[in-house]
């Protein structure tokens, strides 16, 4: 079976086998550098990382924790295949329990952290930019970029589009409603055609709590987004904006999705609420056949859904400002998969449809800010998490990343997620219709197929790889994020094997097309408690970067006591999310 792999297939690389052990490992032929971990400075006057002497003002002027989406803006601009660069960094969140000694496991660390504690978390979300470049084949950070940026819970930004200045987005700090400190939980992301980043905020209710958050109007649209009194982390006792009873409106003043200039360090981040709130995964582009921008996203929750964003004008090419706020006009949609292979997008237009003031929707601010609800309404299809969702530029088709999802019983599937207990998750294509010009992903109807259902085959109910032989040895649990190379192949990373499948978080390819089609092969496998994101397909197909995140992430594992100290193994040193280049020993074309 092997042998039928090795042939069937374009790739290049012999894939590594399941079962290799518990530390980090990539395939024959290629090498790992790391180019930033957790505590680098990133900032003039940052000091080297010390875990024994960490301060919010040392934190702010570091690389972040939990590294999460990755992207690569070339210097000069528009030089593709350049192998220099401005790197773009999410930090998610952060693992108290492995940052800082002596809290404990995981629950009594986000319980017990202390004032200073709460603010070095505070500065270690949000986003890094640094200037990184290749040479004598190394990738390093340049030293002292004035290019390189912090973003952090603490930033300066704007609120943008039609819920900016929204009565449920004003706050005693900003009687406004358009101005926020911050940006949290950044999981996956995406870009513009016109060189902006786009960051998107998923679980942003970890963050708020209190009794507030069970009282008062808006209990109900706060159950929606999953707030609840005990909060993941107690940052409310520290700072009243994450307390709900006190500021009832900062919550809705996050989970949106976060639009910068990586070329421009002063530029002022602005959320899009245009985009929707929700538990934004990423917010990919592809720009469809009349020129509009459309942006898919998922929204990260057991029985959420799958959305696209169409701009109401093209982008100009010749005018970059013209582009400045195009994301402030367009159509949100929510996607409805039929079991007979069709699919319908479903507008949020206020006043469309069930989104009326009978229903609590006044304005289009109301309908975006409970996005959730709006797409109940309108019969959306309740999916088994989307995470990553992002079109292959080579054969047009759209991929989504359903993670898992073992709480939808017999009786609540259908044929988009068929599993009645899925825990090792699916990838859906969604096929918009061709024209004249190209591909129309602004189109309101398409065709949807599965790619492949996750889980090893024959001991995973269902598991299915386009040809059962090749992934007897390649299979994959759990996908999250993905990426495409120049010949359109899908690179997927996984999130969450380790539970579902006993085996380590890692990355996979596999052709989109052919005789090879969705047989996928394992590329890297990731060090103890680790999920892979990223990945990121580098200037030539030369480099794919992967952001290692929560590295010792495991039961019991802890400052002290961390189940591994990749990258540095010092001992004293506990284990640092860090990004890191893979390129092939002789400098070739990542997957040949
Ligand atoms: Fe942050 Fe959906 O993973
Ligand atoms: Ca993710
Ligand atoms: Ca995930
Ligand atoms: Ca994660």
């Amino acid at each position: 079976p092997a042998g039928a792999q090795e042939a069937a297939s374009t790739l290049g690389f012999r894939g590594l086998p399941h079962g290799t052990g518990d530390g980090e490992a990539v395939a024959e032929g290629h090498e790992v550098q790391v180019v930033m971990r957790w505590g680098d400075p990133v900032l003039p006057g940052a000091p080297a990382f010390d875990p024994a002497r960490q301060t919010a003002e040392a934190q702010a002027l570091q690389f972040g924790y939990n590294n999460d989406y990755l992207d690569f803006f070339p210097l000069p601009r528009g030089d593709a295949a350049s192998e220099h660069g401005l790197l773009v960094v999410n930090h998610e969140y952060t693992n108290p329990e492995l940052m800082f000694a002596g809290l404990g496991d995981a629950r009594a660390a986000r319980r017990g952290t202390s004032e200073a504690q709460f603010r070095v978390e505070l500065m270690a979300h949000g986003a890094s930019v640094v200037e990184i470049r290749r040479e004598d084949g190394r990738w390093k950070p340049v030293a002292g970029s004035a290019m390189n940026r912090r973003i952090t819970g603490e930033t300066e930004m704007r609120i943008s589009g039609p819920a900016a200045g929204h009565e449920r987005l004003r706050t005693s700090a900003d009687p406004s409603g358009t101005r926020v400190r911050g940006t949290l939980n950044n999981c996956a992301g995406g870009n513009t055609p016109w060189g902006t980043v786009l960051i998107a905020e998923e679980n942003f209710n970890y963050y708020f709590g209190g009794a507030g958050v069970e009282t008062g109007p808006q209990a109900a649209a706060f159950k929606r987004y999953g707030f609840v009194r005990d909060a993941q982390y107690t940052w409310y006792r520290f700072d009243p904006r994450f307390d709900v009873a006190r500021e009832p409106n900062e919550p809705n003043r996050f989970g949106w999705v976060v639009e910068f200039d990586p070329y421009d360090p002063q530029s002022v981040p602005v959320k899009r609420t245009a985009l929707g709130r929700f538990k934004h995964e990423g917010c990919t582009h592809a720009v469809s056949a009349d020129g509009r921008v459309v942006l898919y996203m998922g929204d990260d929750e057991r029985f959420d859904y799958v959305y696209k964003f169409v701009t109401a004008r093209a982008w100009n090419r010749q005018d970059p400002a013209a582009n400045r706020d195009l994301l402030d006009e367009g159509t949100l949609y929510a996607a409805r998969f039929h079991d007979d292979g069709s699919m319908e997008w479903l507008p949020l237009v206020h006043g469309q449809g069930p989104l009326n003031a009978a229903n609590g929707f006044h304005s289009q601010g109301d309908v975006l800010i409970e996005a959730r609800r709006a797409a109940d309404l309108l019969g959306a299809t309740p999916m088994d998490r989307p995470e990553d969702v992002e079109a292959n530029p080579v054969n047009g088709r759209v991929y989504v990343m359903l993670t898992n999802n073992t709480s939808r019983r017999d009786g609540r599937t259908d044929a988009a997620n068929p599993r009645a207990s899925n825990a090792h998750g699916h990838v859906i294509e969604m096929i918009p219709p061709r024209v004249a010009g190209g591909v129309d992903h602004a189109a309101l109807t398409g065709r949807w197929e599965v790619f492949l259902m996750a889980g090893q085959p024959g001991t995973a109910p269902g598991a299915s790889y386009h040809r059962a032989v090749g992934a007897e040895a390649g299979w994959l649990s759990c996908p999250d994020n993905c990426a495409f190379d120049s010949k359109g192949r899908i690179w997927i990373s996984t999130d969450g094997a380790p539970t579902a499948a006993k085996v380590a978080d890692g990355l996979y390819a596999a052709d989109t097309d052919g005789e090879g089609r969705a047989l996928t092969r394992r590329f890297y496998a990731a060090p103890s408690g680790a999920e892979v994101c990223g990945p990121l397909i580098g200037p030539g197909d030369r480099t794919v970067f992967l952001a290692i995140q929560h590295p010792g992430e495991e039961a019991g594992s802890r400052f002290d006591a961390p189940s591994t100290r990749w990258p540095d193994f010092e001992e004293g040193m506990p284990p640092r999310p860090a990004v890191i280049a893979i390129v092939k020993k002789d400098g070739g074309m990542i997957g040949g």
